[in-house]
């Protein structure tokens, strides 16, 4: 029989939020949540949605690889010229979102976006093995390519002309956002879910309680 996707849902029952309990710095709070879902092992913890607007008001959303993230901000690594690149270039308004399903818990992030300073790209770019930086290298991301085939042949053309001696290309690299907005999401039974809002204003962050 076929499933129906509409009667999919569970009881959110693994947790609860207590102002108590969250941390005054919202990026404490998020190492918390973070680190319990990489100890965790769960699937791509560090997997999060990057969403971006166009400078003529176009949303767009895809998931990316968390690669650092302190309190100047969370970072990523991606290609310049790729549809989000030319997005953040326009407009640097950004939002994150990590969804941690086994805990039940969402971290949603809004700020701004600044590309990351070429020797933190460098040394990014460096610790990935050599068929990443060899990919980065040949892939006019976000643009359309005429087959797999092309693909493969740019790459055999790349290592035949660089073998594994290359420099990061300057059309690749990485991104920072910072923060001026979280909110951290623990679901609860019966949708009475709970919300804590951090703002950041005036150069300092306080906290609210939202509605589910
Ligand atoms: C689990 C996962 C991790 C990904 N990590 C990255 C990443 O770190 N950097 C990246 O450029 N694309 C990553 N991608 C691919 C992006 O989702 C996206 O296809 C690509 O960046 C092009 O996006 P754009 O055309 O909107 O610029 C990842 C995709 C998935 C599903």
């Amino acid at each position: 029989m076929k499933k129906d996707f509409k009667k999919l849902r569970h009881e959110y029952i693994e947790g609860t939020l207590n102002e108590s309990d969250m941390h005054s710095n919202p990026f404490i709070q998020f190492q918390t949540w973070f680190k319990q879902a990489v100890n965790l092992e769960l699937p791509d913890a560090n997997a999060m949605t990057l969403a971006t607007v166009s400078s003529d008001n176009r949303a767009s959303a895809r998931i990316l690889l968390l690669k650092e993230y302190n309190e100047k901000g969370f970072c990523f690594f991606t290609n310049y010229n790729s549809r989000k690149g030319i997005d953040i270039k326009g407009n640097p308004s950004g939002a994150l979102v990590f969804f941690w399903p086994e805990l039940e818990r969402q971290v949603r992030i809004e700020g701004k976006i600044e590309k990351l300073e070429a020797h933190l790209s460098d040394e990014y770019f460096f610790e990935r093995p050599i068929g990443s930086r060899t990919a980065a290298s040949i892939s006019p991301q976000s643009n359309e390519i005429e087959s797999r085939e092309v693909l493969t042949q740019m790459v055999e053309k790349f290592v035949a002309e660089n073998g594994t001696q290359f420099s990061r290309p300057d059309f690749w690299g990485g991104y920072r956002l910072i923060p001026d907005l979280f909110e951290f999401w623990q679901g609860r039974e019966n949708r009475l879910n709970d919300r804590i809002e951090y703002n950041f204003k005036n150069k300092i962050w306080t906290s609210r309680r939202l509605a589910p």
